[in-house]
């Protein structure tokens, strides 16, 4: 077995993440959602790596919060108040963290909800709306505000949270937001090919349930349900997803473009 104990000890020493050592230094993220759950999460991850964080989210308590911690681990924080569902929040957002970084190299499109839970029949005008406005309009309102900016530098590198739920089609209780959760998932996939001789890279991720707050809406018996659907048999971690959006921002990703990546413990379409 001396083979693979060399083997074994090699890929330790190799396991930097960014193909360049200091790959995100002064580089910038800009997280929607950054207060809360998988935003945090990979506010807090980039902040490790040296990145400068833009934390924007509706709740700008939070998003301090966040910030503060960011700053602890001696990176750059810069906290915006934005409703992506608002145009003109979007564009001042994106002007204000080019007017303090100088640049934004990488977007998280983590903001997002399901809203209210109901069947299909049930769903009213004022839901469906909603949903979309946040889930879909707020995707398009930061991609369509931060490319122009993204296409000068020839450079950026775009990641939305997209969900299982567009494989399930959310039956009996989650339609609008699965739908929803598919557009962003068809929007991220013309975004890339659309600009993929201008140096943008777009992807989505797909997380399957995720400890987040996001899940305190769901009733105990949808929680367990979700759980045991899982093989792993429980919910993921909010780090779980910040780790891949990382690799995906990194050089050791330029490949990857247009598709969205299921993270899901092996459960959530079948
Ligand atoms: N947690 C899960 O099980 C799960 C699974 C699949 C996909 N997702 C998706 O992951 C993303 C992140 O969810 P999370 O689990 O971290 O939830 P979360 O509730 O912890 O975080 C969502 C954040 O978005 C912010 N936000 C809501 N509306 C906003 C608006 N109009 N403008 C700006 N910010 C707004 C909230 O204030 C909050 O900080 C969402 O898009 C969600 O749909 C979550």
């Amino acid at each position: 077995m001396p083979g693979y104990f060399q083997f074994t000890f090699i890929r330790k020493q190799d396991r930097e993440l960014p193909k360049s050592p200091d790959y995100f230094h002064d580089k910038t993220i800009l997280v929607t959602g950054g207060a809360s759950g998988i935003g945090r999460a990979t506010a807090s991850i980039f902040a490790r790596e040296g990145a400068n964080v833009i934390v924007a989210d509706i709740d700008p308590k939070g998003a301090e919060v966040v910030a503060a911690a960011v700053r602890d681990s001696n990176a750059n924080a810069q906290v915006v108040a934005v409703d992506v569902t608002d145009r003109s929040s979007v564009d001042s957002l994106i002007a204000a963290g080019i007017d303090t970084f100088g640049r934004i190299d990488f977007l998280l499109n983590s903001a997002g909800a399901a809203g209210r839970r109901s069947s299909f029949l049930d769903i009213d005008a004022e839901l469906w709306r909603q949903t979309y406005a946040l889930n879909v309009e707020g995707v398009f309102n930061t991609m369509q505000s931060v490319l122009p900016h993204m296409i000068e530098n020839n450079h950026g590198v775009i990641v939305n949270i997209a969900s299982m739920a567009h494989r399930r089609g959310g039956p009996g209780h989650s339609t609008h937001y699965a739908s929803a959760k598919g557009a962003v998932i068809t929007l991220t996939m013309g975004v890339a090919r659309e600009f993929v001789d201008r140096g943008i890279r777009a992807l989505s991720i797909s997380p399957g349930p995720i400890d987040t707050a996001f899940q305190s809406v769901s009733s105990p018996e949808l929680r367990q349900g979700m759980t045991d659907d899982v093989p792993m048999k429980r919910m993921g971690t909010p780090e779980e997803i910040g780790e891949m959006v990382l690799f995906m921002c990194s050089d050791a990703c330029e490949f990857m473009t247009a598709d969205t990546v299921y993270i899901n413990g092996g459960g959530g379409f079948r």
